[in-house]
């Protein structure tokens, strides 16, 4: 088993260009699979408001819902690093709340690391919860949990005016002490530049390759998560069919009785006879 990485690990990454393989996990064994798999970090995303809870979108999620979440995934990766996500209204009140609530994700979750969604009107956030001694990892470009804003899940920074906005909250988010930096739904071109400027590793989940890793949503890469997939998912597998065929093979084999079979039960240790004597006992 490989070491478990730290933050400074990954600085070590970029600087020798070595791309960071990260993914979404909610559960114990899709935490332990990607541990075995020997991935290098996860993020145990508010996604799991979809992804897992089947809610519309990610605004519903609760800290409790991610405290739990993350005591799952920290069980079945222990030796990975864990990043828990900061769900809507963990950060938004005061700084005073988001640096509680961080401190919950790591004294009740033993996480890594953090992460929250914004640039420059979160920056006070950032600060405070790094401050505390907690890592933190930014996340600006599509940022789903101010979507209703956005206008929708829109790809961001694709005009001059827009790709500006961006950078300066990627400068502002690495002078307030954040430790790493997601782009989400980026043009390749802001993307590098962005990755190039900052000394933090930059990384991305629909922002193109021109960084220091990639970031992808374990239900859309396995094909779980079946309401919508974005333009900038690979799809690895299709679990989906695979556990609905599996289930009408079930549903099959219970109504024509082909399963349980012999070897499926347990047979009973004295002999028949002795059982039709006991079952007789009750008929009288
Ligand atoms: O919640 C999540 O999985 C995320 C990704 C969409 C980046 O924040």
């Amino acid at each position: 088993m490989s070491k478990k990485k730290t933050i400074l690990d990954f600085y070590q990454m970029k600087k020798n260009g070595e791309k960071v393989s990260w993914v979404t996990a909610y559960d114990f064994p899709m935490a332990s699979f990607a541990e075995q798999a020997g991935i290098d970090m996860i993020l145990v995303g508010d996604s799991l408001g979809m992804v897992v809870l089947g809610y519309q979108g990610t605004i519903p999620v609760t800290m409790d819902d991610c405290i739990s979440h993350c005591q799952a995934v920290r069980r079945g990766a222990p030796n990975t690093f864990v990043i828990g996500d900061m769900p809507f209204g963990s950060y938004q009140i005061s700084d005073e709340d988001a640096v509680n609530n961080a401190c919950g994700f790591l004294k009740e979750a033993n996480v890594d690391a953090i992460k929250l969604e914004g640039g420059r009107r979160v920056i006070s956030r950032i600060k405070a919860i790094s401050d505390a001694g907690i890592v933190v990892f930014g996340h600006i470009g599509l940022t789903p949990q101010s979507s209703g804003q956005l206008g929708g899940f829109k790809a961001q920074g694709r005009t001059i005016d827009s790709a500006r906005e961006l950078i300066k909250d990627a400068l502002a988010i690495e002078e307030a002490g954040a430790r790493a930096l997601l782009l989400e739904a980026v043009p390749p071109e802001v993307t590098e530049y962005i990755s190039k400027k900052l000394s933090i590793p930059v990384y991305s989940i629909g922002a193109g390759a021109p960084c220091d890793g990639q970031l992808i949503i374990c239900g859309d890469m396995l094909g779980l998560f079946q309401a919508f997939t974005p333009k900038f998912v690979k799809k690895y597998a299709n679990v989906a069919e695979i556990i609905t065929e599996a289930f009408k093979e079930y549903i099959s084999d219970v109504k024509n009785v082909k399963f349980p079979e012999d070897k499926h039960v347990y047979h009973i240790k004295d002999s028949k006879e002795q059982f039709e004597a006991l079952f007789k006992e009750f008929e009288q």
